[in-house]
């Protein structure tokens, strides 16, 4: 019998998480643990919060006997941690959040697992869900593999990393069984539009202006959510233990060219004259730190665990748009109240 605690399962690719494992695996039990910060929304998981495998339990990371009593319950076997925060601008004006939520609570997480297993670890997983920015910014060639030395550039990835290395320490030290993945950027559905791709397509619905950071030139290499979610199911089960999978669909973007593709795949889907969205692109003041190029090598888990992508690019970028274009409840949802005091402190200096 699998209890399987899943961390941040209300925020964007956790709830993907949850709903492949919820209703792929009736025999598993689901626990979501989530502090529903303002990135955790449990409208994203509706549609199955009423399946007798799942469980929701609002909980921080920082409350420690909150997490061991979510451990005592449930009997907790194994974990997929991906709750943190997760964007690189609210890293740049707050580092400490991400110092306590990324570091302090991954620590607090992995200290329980050590308590509540250490009688016999062989039957636990700790799987920590990370990222591609620990290995920092990449030149105009090569592409990250497993073994590139990490080089975080912003506070967020400096916390990612350092929490990877606390999760590859206590397997060294303590033998707990641990995995780690490095994915790409996500996008699709659920996502919080505070992050490129749903704050542009928001903008486009409302005709605001599309901020374009610096030269506009900076590369990202993108995934489907859904698809990051079959990768994380794949490594779960047969990802081999205290290794590292990069993840990733070799699917480089130059933000501007991205850019420009949402706005003519908009204007056909609002019915809006071509080149009407585009002229809402304005260049403002870049990120600091901001790295100029990432893109994954992701040869190792397609080799040895036979993953790959399901879409291709249009294909996620147009199910995507849609999805947007169908939930405007959500999306109405999510940007009202404090979203309005995120977005005129964040770019009203740009
Ligand atoms: P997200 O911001 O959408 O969701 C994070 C979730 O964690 C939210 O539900 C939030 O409520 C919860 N959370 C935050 N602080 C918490 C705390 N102290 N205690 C308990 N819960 C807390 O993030 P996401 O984009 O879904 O990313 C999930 C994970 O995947 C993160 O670890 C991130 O670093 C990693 N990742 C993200 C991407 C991406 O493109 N979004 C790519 C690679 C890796
Ligand atoms: O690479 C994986 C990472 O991808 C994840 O670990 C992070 O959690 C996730 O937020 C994402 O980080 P990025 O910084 O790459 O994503 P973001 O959507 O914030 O920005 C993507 C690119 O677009 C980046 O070059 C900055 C640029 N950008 C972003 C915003 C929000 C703009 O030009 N304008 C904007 O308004």
């Amino acid at each position: 019998m699998k209890n399987i605690l899943i961390t941040g399962g209300a925020g964007f690719i956790g709830s993907h998480v949850v709903r492949l494992f919820v209703t792929k695996y009736p025999s598993y039990n689901i626990i979501n643990l989530d502090a529903l910060t303002y990135a955790g929304n449990l409208e994203n998981l509706k549609d199955i919060d009423q399946s007798p495998n799942y469980t929701f339990e609002k909980v921080n990371l920082l409350d420690v006997a909150g997490l061991s009593s979510v451990f005592e319950r449930h009997n907790i076997t194994d974990v997929i941690h991906l709750a943190a925060e997760s964007h690189v601008d609210r890293s740049i004006e707050s580092p400490l959040d991400f110092v306590h939520t990324n570091i302090v609570g991954t620590v607090n997480l992995l200290n329980i697992a050590k308590t509540k297993w250490g009688a016999d670890f062989s039957k636990h997983l700790f799987y920590h869900i990370s990222t591609d920015e620990v290995y920092g910014a990449l030149g105009a060639e090569g592409l990250f593999t497993e073994t590139t030395p990490y080089h975080p550039n912003s506070p967020y990835s400096a916390s990612k990393a350092a929490s990877d290395h606390f999760v590859r320490a206590y397997a060294e030290t303590y033998h707990i069984r641990t995995i780690i993945s490095n994915c790409s950027n996500n996008y699709g559905p659920f996502h919080f539009p505070e992050k490129l791709i749903p704050l542009f397509i928001n903008n486009i619905i409302h005709k605001k202006p599309l901020p374009v950071y610096g030269d506009g030139l900076y590369t990202r290499d993108w995934l489907f959510v859904k698809d990051h979610a079959t990768a994380i199911d794949v490594i779960f089960h047969n990802g081999k233990i205290d290794d590292t999978y990069n993840i990733g669909g070799f699917n480089e973007w130059k933000n501007i060219d991205l850019v420009k593709i949402l706005c003519k795949l908009m204007d056909e889907k609002l019915g809006r004259q071509a080149g009407e969205s585009e002229e809402l692109i304005t260049y403002v003041k870049d990120r600091p730190g901001h790295d100029r190029r990432y893109a994954i090598d992701a040869t190792k888990l397609n080799k040895e665990l036979g993953w790959a992508p399901s879409v291709t690019f249009e294909q996620g970028l147009a199910q995507t748009i849609d999805w947007y274009l169908e939930n405007t409840t959500w999306l109405s949802n999510v940007t009202s109240g404090a979203y309005q005091n995120y977005y005129s402190s964040m770019y009203s200096n740009r």
